[in-house]
């Protein structure tokens, strides 16, 4: 069986390495031709735990990447589309890209009498696969679905910096479909998994998707009003959520307190269920809390600065620039919220991250960007950690003040410490 992946961004590109990986013949296309030269030169256009080494085994005999979209379809039997879904202003979807790959898609199919099964791996709103994608794979193949193509959901949920992982051993693996050939096509592709597979409708498996990461998201702001909370009663939130997680109800999953999520899913499929929900008349009040306590939380670690007096002129190290550890992803990360307000108080700011500092000097072209973190300790008075990576917790504080948003500290805290929320 050929495969061809469309959209090679942190969900393509493991999608196609992983079945590369599999034994499949897969074809990757992308619009971005030096992400294209890339992968062919066996260089992750990503930072994925993995994905080089991954990369060096499978290309150029299991995946070849491509910009002609037309070829790399003609030659494949199930197409993955997995492009972004960006949110829109308002908070609603963005499916241009969606839009316009079964455009090309359909029009490629047109001009073949082969069965084709186009699964979507891209989260879209509850809806989209029966009001958009089938339409628009018709109108342009000029076929109808279920007898000229097929169409499955099947909605991802990699997360970053365990992306391959958790391609590999999925916890459950979600098909949507109408149509019983397009489901017996792609279980030929899953038939090495040994986790569940729940077929479902379109519809479900597309909330699917939206549900688990709103409850994911859910998760962590309550665990975050709890840690507001508790910081008020001088209660450590660890000891409470530990408690807590005992419950196997609860599970000790996603109950990290700090400065709240970001990341390129949490803000925008919350943002996008919410905004369906209204659009049909109903208002998503806990949704809408979930992202009010997020939005707010960066803002407890300015508060926690106030007892050190104005920051004007002060020196504060940043440490940790992306939305979490093992990434180089900085899209909707809670440090870059914490940082325009440093700077709007005038503080004097020193910056170190291990992988995103290239981004984010597109961002803040002025900032002073150090070499390490010891760096950032030298050069500092305060000194702020804002995402967990691990090399933080070995650092030499000296004697500075060290404000947590993130918990890195599971062993010795440093000398003049405190957490956002313990
Ligand atoms: C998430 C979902 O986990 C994944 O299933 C989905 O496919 C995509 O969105 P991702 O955003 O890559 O994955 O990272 P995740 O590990 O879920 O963390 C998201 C954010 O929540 C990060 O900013 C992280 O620091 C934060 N987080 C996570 C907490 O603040 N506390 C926790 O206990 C866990």
């Amino acid at each position: 069986m050929k495969v061809c992946v469309i959209g090679l961004g942190y969900v393509g590109m493991c999608q196609a390495a992983g079945l590369a990986k599999l034994g499949f013949a897969v074809s990757g296309v992308d619009l971005d031709e030096d992400k294209v030269g890339l992968i062919n030169n066996k260089t992750p256009p990503i930072y994925e735990d993995g994905l080089k080494e991954l990369l060096e085994e499978v290309v150029p005999d299991h995946l070849t990447a491509t910009t002609n979209l037309a070829a790399a379809v003609k030659k494949s039997d199930v197409l993955f589309v997995c492009v972004g879904t960006p949110s829109k202003k308002e908070g609603s979807m963005s499916i241009e890209q969606l839009r316009k790959v079964c455009e090309d898609v359909g029009k490629t199919i047109q001009k073949t009498d082969r069965w084709f099964t186009i699964v979507v791996k891209s989260t879209i709103v509850p809806g989209t696969i029966e009001e958009v994608v089938i339409p628009v794979l018709e109108k342009y193949s000029k076929k109808k679905f279920g007898e000229g193509f097929g169409v499955i959901m099947n909605p991802e949920f990699l997360r970053e910096g365990l992306a391959l992982k958790d391609f590999f051993s999925p916890d459950r693996i979600i098909l949507g479909s109408s149509d019983k050939k397009s489901i017996n096509s792609i279980k030929e592709v899953y038939r090495s998994f040994k986790c569940p597979i729940l077929t479902a409708s379109f519809k479900e498996a597309e909330m699917i998707k939206y549900a688990s990461n709103a409850f994911l998201a859910t998760k962590i702001s309550f665990i975050n009003e709890m840690g507001n909370i508790c910081k008020k009663l001088g209660i450590d939130t660890n000891t409470v959520s530990k408690g807590i997680s005992m419950d196997h109800r609860i599970s000790p999953h996603f109950l990290r307190s700090g400065i709240g999520f970001g990341g390129s899913c949490f803000p925008k499929d919350v943002n996008a269920i919410i905004y369906k929900a209204t659009e049909q008349g109903y208002n998503a009040r806990l949704l809408r809390s979930v992202l009010d306590v997020n939005r707010e939380q960066p803002l407890k670690m300015m508060e926690l600065l106030d007892k050190y007096g104005p920051l004007k002129g002060k020196k504060v190290g940043v440490l940790g620039l992306t939305f979490k550890e093992w990434t180089d992803d900085i899209r909707e990360s809670p440090a870059l919220n914490t940082i325009k307000e440093l700077l709007m108080e005038e503080a004097t700011l020193c910056i170190y991250d291990p992988k995103a500092m290239r981004q984010v000097k597109k961002i803040f072209p002025h900032l002073k960007y150090m070499k390490n973190a010891d760096a950032v300790v030298k050069e500092s008075e305060i000194i702020l950690i804002l995402t967990e990576w691990p090399q933080f917790k070995d650092v030499d504080y000296k004697n500075k003040i060290v404000i947590d948003g993130k918990n890195v500290f599971d062993r010795k805290r440093p000398k003049r410490y405190e957490g956002i929320c313990w």
